[in-house]
């Protein structure tokens, strides 16, 4: 995680302001609806550690007044979006679950490949849904410039990341990383795809150009509707945020994005058990991988 991110909770010299159980509801409530990001009662705390500092410098008494502010004030959608930053968990890093990253990159990926080489086209579009400060995506890049080589510039690929927070695309787009989001990458995937600037690494133009971030919200169904279809989705370490219901629908939502015969990748924590039967699950060796079937399975 960037240190960006390093002030989401208040200070240990700050005290947080405690949250009564009423003003918690309609939190918890107003956080789901804008966002699906479901807020459990025994995590009170992670109320009262994210937003504090915040009260303090709107200068609020109370979160009873925060909640006003959020649904009330002029300022409402610049502050909808500081509260994503607060609540979100963006902890990331390159080749996040290797094993995982090797059945994309070895089997997934190239099976994908050569059917759309089969059907004698080279437009390739994944969607990294909850890309965080970018280390997936760009993670995902490295490996299609892997497998692809030289015959990468033949090909039209976009993988489209998006995020809810504006802040960790902002951080993304720089393309900037330090030792610590690189400390699982390869030393020899380093020197081929990063440039040393001052402290930091920065990926290379090639692996820039085959991103693009934007901001959407998983729980805005209708707006995902316009993204453009996908032959792979990656949404790892998402919708361990969200409840059962809302984990039906965005998954849903990869459902349709997805073009028969596509992938959908989740985290290893993450399961589809209860939640969708219409992905057949495909078992590799340290992975499980999600085929939307071509005759379209059950919903
Ligand atoms: C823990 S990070 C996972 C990053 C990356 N996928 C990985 O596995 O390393 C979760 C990301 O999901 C994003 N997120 C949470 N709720 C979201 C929503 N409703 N719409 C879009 N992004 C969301 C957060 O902002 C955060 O950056």
């Amino acid at each position: 995680m960037s240190s960006l991110f390093a002030n989401k909770t208040v200070s240990p010299l700050q005290k947080s302001l405690k949250v009564t159980d009423e003003e918690f509801t309609q939190l918890r409530d107003f956080i789901y609806k804008e966002s699906g990001i479901f807020i459990a009662e025994n995590r009170k705390y992670l109320i009262e550690n994210r937003l504090s500092g915040r009260l303090k410098e709107l200068n609020l008494k109370n979160f009873g007044e925060y909640y006003y502010y959020l649904r009330f004030d002029p300022r409402r959608k610049d502050e909808l979006a500081k509260l994503f930053e607060s609540i979100t968990t963006n902890e990331t890093s390159f080749y996040r679950n290797p094993p995982q990253l090797q059945v994309f990159q070895d089997i997934i990926l190239k099976k994908v490949l050569d059917k759309l080489r089969a059907a004698r086209t080279k437009k390739l579009r994944i969607w990294s849904a909850g890309c965080s400060t970018g280390e997936e995506p760009y993670t995902l890049a490295i490996m299609l410039h892997e497998v692809l080589k030289a015959e990468i510039v033949t090909w039209d690929i976009k993988i489209n990341a998006m995020d809810l927070s504006l802040a960790v695309l902002a951080s993304a787009r720089t393309g900037l990383y330090t030792d610590y989001a690189l400390r699982t990458t390869p030393k020899e995937i380093i020197q081929k795809y990063f440039l040393p600037k001052g402290a930091q690494c920065e990926v290379k133009p090639e692996l820039k150009k085959l991103i693009h971030f934007q901001q959407g919200n998983l729980s805005d169904r209708l707006g995902l509707k316009r993204l453009e279809r996908s032959q792979i989705v990656f949404c790892r370490n998402v919708i361990i945020y969200f409840d059962d219901e809302m984990k039906k629908q965005v998954i849903g939502s990869f459902y349709d994005n997805l073009l028969p015969g596509g992938y959908l990748f989740i985290g290893h924590s993450e399961s589809l058990h209860n939640i969708s039967r219409s992905f057949k699950p495909e078992y590799h060796p340290g992975a499980i991988v999600y085929l939307k079937e071509e005759t379209g399975g059950k919903i």
